[in-house]
């Protein structure tokens, strides 16, 4: 699905605030906004590495659109694109769009091209798009797609940034007290890496025993760290 994007305004100068850590991300996308001619980026990486979050932050730029891999159809995309002329594309999941539409982005990348076909005649147009992408994997892409895009890799967490993170994310957005907050952040960080599961001890647990009964329960072998 297409959605609605920001119109007009400027950059906003609290992009990425309530992204925690990943500096030289955030530094690399700030270069790539600021790049007089497009440099297109590609996070990929495990679950809760806060690609979603970075995608969400992009589609408050100034006419900015924001879509799903999964969820346009190869015509959609084009007349899209022809008619909205976004100077950001953000694509969350591009590893699961179909190889259909990714060949509408690989000249849109390239050269800012945009085909379509409109009443059995062919439209040519050219666009200044900066495309901001993430993908689990990056293994179902074509290799010049992953081309066109200056891709890194996001790695797990470490332990001391898991317990940072889902202490930080429990306290402000999700209200837990700030006790059981950093009880659940130090005893997960023994069995995960994944900020979700500390959201859900977070919405679960109102105290130390359900955090430990829960704990026995999701992760009964002894620990993965
Ligand atoms: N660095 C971080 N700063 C703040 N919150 C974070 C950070 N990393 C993860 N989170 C929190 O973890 C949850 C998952 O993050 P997000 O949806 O951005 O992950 P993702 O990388 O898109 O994962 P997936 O690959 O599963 O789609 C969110 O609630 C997010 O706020
Ligand atoms: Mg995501």
């Amino acid at each position: 699905e297409i959605e609605e994007g920001v119109e007009e305004g400027d950059i906003p100068p609290d992009l990425f605030d309530f992204i925690l850590g990943h500096e030289k991300v955030k530094d690399l996308i700030w270069k790539s906004i600021n790049a007089e001619r497009p440099v297109h980026i590609l996070m990929v990486g495990p679950p809760a590495s806060a690609k979603s979050m970075f995608l969400g932050e992009l589609a408050r730029l100034p006419f900015s659109r924001f879509t799903l891999g999964g969820g346009t159809s190869k015509a959609g995309l084009a007349d899209f694109l022809l008619e909205f002329r976004p100077r950001y594309l953000i694509i969350d999941e591009i590893d699961k769009m179909p190889m259909t539409e990714q060949s509408i982005l690989l000249s849109l990348m390239e050269s800012g091209i945009v085909a379509r076909l409109k009443k059995r005649m062919r439209e040519i147009e050219t666009i200044t798009t900066t495309v901001f992408a993430a993908a689990n994997r990056d293994n179902t892409m074509w290799a010049e797609l992953k081309s066109r895009f200056f891709d890194i890799h996001l790695k797990e967490y470490s332990e001391a940034d898991f317990v940072n993170i889902s202490r930080a994310v429990l306290m402000t957005r999700e209200k837990v007290d700030p006790g059981l907050a950093t009880l659940i952040a130090g005893l997960l960080s023994r069995y995960t890496r994944d900020v979700r599961d500390a959201i859900h001890f977070g919405r679960l647990c109102k105290t130390e025993e359900d955090v430990r009964s829960l704990l026995q329960l999701k992760f009964p072998s002894k620990g993965l760290f």
